[in-house]
């Protein structure tokens, strides 16, 4: 039987100690969500999860035909804590939606993003507006997405979906 000496028991322990702090910094930078801030969340669903790799509601899924004041069409991407939501939205759930006008051209991004302790007043909904480059045109709890959202304040403020 070989014995190892303490020396190399070590650094064998060292070098998985550093690879597992490693794995969790990086994990957990991946996973934690962003802060209620527009340019925040705008790194978050471009860069960090892009919502390109989001899943849709199965009753509200590729184009879609929207209303004023969104897009002639529109698709809607939600994040895997709205999916997996039932009853109403949980908290991290984010649902973008990429808004086209009659030229099939993309306008602008229209997103909500439950946010625990943002404001109660709005469900805890933090919303923001983009144009198709990322700048923010509107965002916190401004009184145009919040009062007409509020219409379906007991559906937890979401208009295409039952939670
Ligand atoms: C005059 C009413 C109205 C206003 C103002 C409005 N919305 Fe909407 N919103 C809707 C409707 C209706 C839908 C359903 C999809 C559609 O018809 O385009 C919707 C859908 C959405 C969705 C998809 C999730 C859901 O609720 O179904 C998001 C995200 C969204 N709106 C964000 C916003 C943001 C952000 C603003 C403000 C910048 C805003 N909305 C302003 C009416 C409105």
């Amino acid at each position: 039987m070989t014995i190892l000496s303490p020396r190399f028991c070590i650094s064998v322990t060292l070098a998985a100690l550093i690879c597992i702090m490693t794995i969790s910094v990086v994990s957990s930078v991946a996973d934690s969500l962003p802060e209620p801030e527009g340019k925040a969340l705008w790194t978050y669903i471009s860069e960090t999860s892009p919502y390109t790799q989001w899943g849709q509601f199965d009753e509200h899924n590729g184009m879609q035909p929207g209303n004023a004041p969104h897009g002639t069409m529109h698709a809607l991407f939600v994040n895997n804590i709205g999916l997996a939501s039932k009853g109403q939205a949980q908290y991290g759930t984010i649902m973008v939606k990429a808004n086209y006008g009659a030229d099939n051209l993309l306008k602008a991004f229209t997103v909500m993003y439950k946010s625990k302790g943002y404001g109660q007043d709005t469900g805890d909904w933090f919303w923001a507006k983009y144009s198709p480059e990322g700048e923010v045109q509107a965002e916190g709890q401004p009184k145009g997405c919040v009062g007409c959202h509020k219409s379906m304040k007991d559906n937890d403020w979401t208009m295409t979906h039952l939670w």
